[in-house]
């Protein structure tokens, strides 16, 4: 397969840990008989220093011209103390709206050999596998904003539309079907009327789904069940800020922020990149950890239906793992840095041949679990 693949590796560790990234889809490609061609353009915080632009018309035609998207991270503390000033993020943000990448899939998962490295007791966390998807492009993020003249009164609104509602549930009950076969949608109904239409539309696409167990969940109560008993879950579907703190939430689970990738599909595009931040304090110290990037280029390949190619990457990561290959994150004494991991996860996928034989599934989209 032929793929094109704008590399924005952002600011703060996204370069580094993008460039692992890269190193394992180049891996596959070798090992597979792929083509992935890369290129690179800024977004973020450089994009600002170099251009005013957080977003540059380059780098947004390059998005759209190809067919994946492969993000590093956003942000830099610098720019978090001039409320005025253009914001890193606003690309992020920006690049999404443009692409129109209104499903944002999370998936959430706790590795058994990573099992004691989560702050919660193993008995809740074990067996812990859903699968959030976030509404990406609506609601408070991209509401009228107003901040009155004298600057004391602001407002951002939240807006939802049926239509909005109805393309992201279709493929969040979709995923349930080929998963545990339940979803759960976070609202906040007892308050918003903007939730309201969410249960009302969710529960009428839920009619033609009988298979599926639908119920629902406030997101206050929402936040406490993902402490109290992760694994009872099985897909999210919430809207666009529940959906953002809700994965944050759900990193914690697994032990790292540095694990858990996505992946932002619309008609046209698909981004793939980590769920945590630029984290500068760590920027170029070799330490990040590069799975959450990783795990992203195997949801990539998925995306494409190199399903072979996905769970060669995920294997090589699980192994990594198993031998206690870890970041700094994950074990304070360990002497693994982001680079070393790259090359062993992108060698492994490289020279095992055992993906071949090992039947398991792909786990991050979620089709049954493996590890
Ligand atoms: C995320 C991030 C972004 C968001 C920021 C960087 C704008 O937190 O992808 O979860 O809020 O969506
Ligand atoms: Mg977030």
């Amino acid at each position: 397969m032929n793929l094109t693949i704008a590399l924005l590796p952002g600011d703060g560790i996204g370069p580094e840990v993008s460039a692992q990234a890269v190193k394992c889809l180049q891996a596959v490609a070798e090992t597979f008989g792929h083509q992935f061609e890369f290129t690179e353009a800024i977004v973020g915080a450089k994009a600002i220093d170099k251009t005013g632009n957080p977003l540059p018309d380059s780098t947004l035609e390059l998005c759209k011209d190809s067919d994946a998207v492969l993000f590093g991270a956003i942000g830099d503390p610098e720019y978090d103390n001039d409320p005025d000033a253009i914001r890193p993020e606003q690309g992020l943000l920006k690049l999404r709206k443009e692409l129109g990448l209104f499903s944002n899939i999370r998936p959430v998962k706790v590795f058994p050999t990573l099992i004691d490295k989560s702050p919660l007791k193993k008995r809740f966390v074990r067996g812990t596998d859903f699968v959030i998807y976030r509404e990406l492009i609506g609601g408070i993020y991209f509401g009228e904003k107003n901040l009155s003249k004298d600057g004391t009164v602001a407002s951002d609104l939240c807006t939802y539309s049926e239509a909005e509602i109805s393309r992201i549930a279709h493929m969040a009950f979709k995923a349930a079907k080929t998963r545990r076969k339940k979803l759960t949608l976070v609202d906040k109904a007892n308050v918003l009327e903007s939730s309201r239409l969410w249960r009302k539309v969710v529960t009428k696409i839920g009619e033609s789904y009988p298979e599926i167990t639908l119920d629902f969940l406030f997101i206050d109560n929402a936040a406490m069940q993902l402490i109290l008993n992760p694994s009872q879950f099985d897909v999210i579907l919430t809207e666009n800020m529940f959906g953002d703190i809700l994965s944050d939430e759900g990193s914690a689970i697994g032990g790292s922020i540095g694990l858990l990738p996505s992946a932002s599909v619309g008609e046209n595009n698909a981004l793939f990149e980590p769920i945590h931040g630029s984290y500068p304090e760590a920027k170029d110290k070799d330490i990040a950890n590069p799975i959450a990037s990783i795990l992203s280029a195997a949801m990539l390949l998925d995306h494409f239906g190199l399903d072979e190619e996905s769970r060669a990457v995920v294997i090589a990561v699980l192994k990594s793992m198993k031998n206690e290959i870890v970041t700094p994150d994950l074990d304070k004494n360990s002497k693994y840095g982001t680079n070393y991991i790259g090359d062993f996860i992108s060698s492994n996928i490289r020279e095992s041949d055992d993906h071949l034989t090992i039947n398991r599934e792909n786990i991050w989209l979620g089709k049954s679990t493996i590890i």
